[in-house]
């Protein structure tokens, strides 16, 4: 049966690759990108924010099947901490009333095995109990001590993210509404957001330094796709509050029995 989904980071990567395989499923997607897709806005802001649940609720006539907020960056400035944790939450929180319309209704985002990463506690701490103001002034700061230290920015907007979908997943709005909500984490997918990691043999040996996935290495974007595309499909009924790494082994190798 065709469903209504709402792909974020619709223009590029791995939103682009979960439209396309869907749509060429026969489902009716709605993309939301800075531009080049339906709705062009800037999920770093309120007015971006708001201007998505207008135009996104006007396009699909108030009912959403699924939502699948795929938008970020991986840059280290503040605008990453921006768009991966606020401009994700207000996506899944701010599409809600239209899921409720669903018969079927399914939420998921992307979280990264960044969270696995040093993070910052005192972003951390600003992400999941302070203010949108405080995280993006820590976020400055971090931005301001150069790459190095800015990279904690994306790690930890990820951990915050994934920590935030476990704790919202069981409440009486997710769960008790009948929405499956979950994360996937991808290690390294190809797509402009890794491109100049991989451009040259020295980066990718020193991609597979850092980030070892021992099965098949590097994915291409429709891998993660695939994942979205089932985590937010009518199939997934009982999948909750889950952080799925589609990694290549890469948690299992720097996890190992620390969780199962
Ligand atoms: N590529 C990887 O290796 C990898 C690994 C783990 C997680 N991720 C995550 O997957 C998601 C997609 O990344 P990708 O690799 O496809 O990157 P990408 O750069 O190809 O696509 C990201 C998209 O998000 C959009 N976007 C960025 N800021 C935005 C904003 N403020 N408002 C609206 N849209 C905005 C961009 O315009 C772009 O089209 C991101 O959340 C990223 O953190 C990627």
């Amino acid at each position: 049966m065709s469903r209504t989904y709402v792909v974020t980071g619709a223009a590029s990567g791995i939103g682009k690759a979960t439209s396309e395989l869907l749509t060429g499923q026969g489902h009716r997607v709605i993309g939301v990108d800075l531009k080049g897709s339906d709705v062009n806005v800037d999920l770093t802001t309120d007015d971006g924010r708001t201007a998505m649940v207008d135009q996104v609720t006007e396009l699909s006539g108030g009912v959403v099947d699924a939502v699948v907020a795929v938008a970020g960056l991986a840059a280290p400035i503040a605008a990453t901490a921006g768009v991966n944790y606020y401009g994700a939450i207000a996506t899944l929180e701010g599409l809600r009333p239209l899921l409720l319309k669903s018969d079927a209704p399914r939420a998921v985002t992307v979280a990264s095995m960044a969270s696995l990463h040093p993070h910052d506690d005192a972003l951390l701490a600003a992400f999941t109990d302070g203010t949108e103001a405080d995280a993006i002034a820590r976020a400055q700061e971090l931005q301001a001590a150069g790459p190095d230290v800015g990279y904690a920015i994306y790690s930890t907007s990820k951990q915050a993210l994934a920590r935030w979908v476990r704790r919202t997943a069981i409440t009486p709005e997710w769960a008790g509404a009948g929405i499956p909500l979950n994360a996937i984490a991808p290690a390294v997918v190809l797509t402009p957001m890794t491109r100049d990691l991989v451009a040259t043999a020295e980066g990718r040996a020193q991609l597979t330094a850092q980030v070892p996935m021992p099965l098949n290495g590097p994915m291409e974007p429709i891998v993660a796709a695939r994942l979205l595309a089932w985590l937010a499909s009518e199939e997934n009924s009982h999948l909750a509050g889950q952080v799925v790494f589609v990694d290549g082994g890469y948690d299992a190798v720097v996890r190992g029995d620390k969780t199962w």
